[in-house]
């Protein structure tokens, strides 16, 4: 059974599931867009990363909060725009920590690439070429997957990387781990 089967999807997996528009313009639309997607990121403190189709718009656009898990610092950046990301090289895979706003509560280890070089558009419309390393890397990533219909839990391995997060008795948060009847 794969993993994807047994995961309770949110409510929205056909707007997941959908690939996204390259941006041909920054017009109003898209524009509105940017706010959105940074206003919903910084609603959610939880939250480091977001991609259009979350929100349901199926467009090219991603937001993500740098310096966040994994590198060491609660320094987190402010909500940094891509538009129509693209991958040009990718190295060092590696197990890290994975999560996704649409899958509240639900965790995993994925293997993702720790260096990530992306040329896109920022978001007044300017060509950069930018690289991400550690958790910023794994976090672009994840997102680039969004505008594809790819999801994390597409890339889990096994469901032993597979666990929730609740709060026990004491109100301390535990592992759970997901089993094949209770996910
Ligand atoms: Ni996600």
């Amino acid at each position: 059974m794969a993993i994807r089967d047994i995961v309770q999807y949110a409510d929205n997996e056909a707007a997941l599931r959908k690939k996204s528009e390259p941006v041909r313009f920054i017009n109003r639309r898209i524009k509105l867009l940017i706010k959105d997607l940074k206003d919903t990121l910084l609603d959610r403190p939880e939250g480091i990363g977001l991609a259009a189709p979350q929100i349901n718009v199926h467009s090219r656009v991603i937001v993500v909060r740098l310096g966040g898990r994994g590198n060491g610092s609660d320094e987190i950046g402010p909500p940094l725009v891509l538009i129509n990301p693209e991958i040009i090289e990718e190295r060092r895979p590696e197990k890290d920590f994975d999560g996704c706003l649409s899958f509240p509560g639900l965790y995993a280890e994925t293997v993702r690439p720790h260096y990530l070089k992306v040329k896109g558009l920022d978001e007044w419309g300017k060509p950069f070429t930018r690289v991400f390393e550690g958790f910023d890397a794994v976090l672009v990533h994840h997102e680039i997957d969004h505008l594809d219909g790819v999801l994390f839990i597409d890339r889990v391995a096994s469901i032993n990387d597979l666990y929730r997060v609740r709060e026990d008795e004491k109100g301390e948060l535990v592992r759970v781990p997901v089993t094949l009847e209770g996910a």
